[in-house]
């Protein structure tokens, strides 16, 4: 078997602790020889722990990309806005590409990377991860045989998590849009994609209400302190204070045993002395109602597809689960898929319900419901069998189409819920 070689660019959360460890998962398909990020210590550690010599450690992807092509194929896991400005060169250096989503918030680039990605003849595979879940590799099936015949209306919520909310959108690297992207394409370009995916179906138009309903200064409560730790008079009944979500919460604190994500984004090796500092001194111990956030912590979109179906879908931020839960309405029957329970109940019209318990279908539930480690193996496989994508891998021209679709949405929340032609989203002037 042919042995590809990867570059990575980014060592954070994605390129570090999730893509890199596929490595030790399928040594035989593939092995990092080129690293880079700006952190050093970054660098550090992924050098020694893969085994990347010192020639091949670079301080930016940037000075990685100066390179001739090192590696068979990259792993592009820097922030948001930079992912087209590296996507770019490694394309027209003949690197095929594992892009982080979102692709861009810029809808200008979006268009320009599928462009350059079709003119040189490189395969790009967006991080729609998801799609490679037992979960939603079953949903497919089903909703591929027809069981609840066409599917006329679907009804989606992306329940994103109280702690997450505040975690990653308010404290954290997507807080801003300015800065990062607007939430409906950060986090749910995700649901975009599975709903246009599973149903078979395209978009003709978009309309989207939304806003900052909690964080922000005029809803802080009386005498809350600035930061967590600073003697805030609010602390005790605040379920988003620093202190509970990264210490003491059984779920997330790493006093609890949690040294994963998300405490070790506050800090490389979380323990709880570390942890205590950074919330004591860096961003994540700010009060939640005094951060320079600007994205929403809910949103709705409703879209009519070509066909006069339509999907409604809501992202909260008040939600105890980070979870996903659609409803599938067909001229058959219907289907309720809990990503949290794990369960797809189906029912066909005038038969008994059915319900399929998907923690049977598989032993790997590891990383985003198991998809991280099977997207990252089946695009191995593609590129070393030299066969077309399969039914799951999200191709750049598919994952356009959700970016379209979170711009449109995007667009029409800042226009007061205006509706949003998606022809205007492909192909109309910038
Ligand atoms: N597919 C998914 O489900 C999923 C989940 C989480 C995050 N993401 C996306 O993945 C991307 C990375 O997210 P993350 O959580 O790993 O963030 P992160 O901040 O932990 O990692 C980004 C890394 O890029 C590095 N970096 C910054 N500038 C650089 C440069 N010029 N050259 C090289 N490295 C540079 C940073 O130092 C950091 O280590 C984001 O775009 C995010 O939206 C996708």
């Amino acid at each position: 078997m042919r042995q590809l070689t990867v570059a990575l660019a980014g060592l954070g959360s994605r390129g570090k602790d999730t893509y890199a460890k596929t490595a030790k998962l399928f040594p035989e398909k593939m092995k990092i020889v080129a690293i880079a990020d700006i952190d050093p210590a970054k660098v550090a550690e992924v050098a020694r722990e893969y085994d990347v010599p010192a020639q091949r450690c670079f301080s930016s992807a940037e000075e990685l990309l100066a390179q001739d092509k090192l590696a068979d194929l990259m792993f592009i896991t820097t922030q948001d806005r930079q992912h087209v400005g590296h996507a770019l060169p490694a394309l027209k250096k003949g690197y095929d590409l594992l892009l982080e989503k979102p692709v861009s918030p810029k809808l200008e680039e979006c268009r320009e990377l599928l462009k350059t990605a079709q003119a040189c003849g490189r395969k790009v595979v967006v991080c729609h991860v998801l799609r490679y879940t037992p979960f939603y590799t079953k949903l497919k099936e089903i909703l591929d045989e027809g069981t609840i015949g066409d599917v006329v209306t679907v009804m989606g919520i992306e329940n994103v998590g109280y702690w997450h909310q505040a975690h990653s959108f308010v404290r954290g690297n997507w807080r801003n849009s300015d800065n990062s992207s607007p939430m409906i394409l950060q986090k749910c370009c995700h649901d975009m994609d599975l709903l246009l995916w599973l149903t078979n179906k395209t978009a003709r138009s978009v309309s989207s209400f939304g806003s900052t309903y909690l964080f922000k200064e005029e809803m802080a409560p009386k005498g809350a302190a600035l930061r967590c730790m600073d003697g805030c008079a609010a602390k005790a009944g605040c379920p988003f204070d620093a202190e509970k979500i990264y210490l003491t919460d059984e779920r997330t604190g790493v006093e609890k045993g949690n040294t994963g994500w998300p405490c070790n984004i506050l800090t490389l090796h979380p323990t709880p002395e570390s942890v205590r500092e950074a919330i004591e001194k860096g961003p994540y111990g700010r009060c939640v109602y005094h951060c320079d956030n600007n994205v929403v912590d809910h949103q709705v979109v409703n879209i009519c597809m070509t066909d006069g179906s339509t999907i409604s879908f809501t992202m909260s931020g008040f939600t105890e689960q980070n979870s996903r839960f659609t409803k599938f309405m067909g001229t058959m029957g219907e289907i309720v898929a809990d990503l949290h329970a794990n369960t797809i109940e189906v029912q066909r019209f005038g038969k008994a319900p059915e319900v399929i318990d998907v923690s049977r279908l598989s032993e790997d539930f590891s990383g985003h419901a198991g998809g991280d480690n099977r997207m990252v193996e089946e695009f191995l496989d593609m590129l070393i069998e030299g066969r077309e994508p399969a039914r799951s891998m999200t191709t750049l021209e598919q994952s356009m189409e959700s970016h379209y679709i979170a711009l449109a949405a995007e667009k029409s929340r800042l226009e007061g819920g205006r509706m949003v032609e998606m022809e205007e989203m492909r192909t109309g002037d910038l």
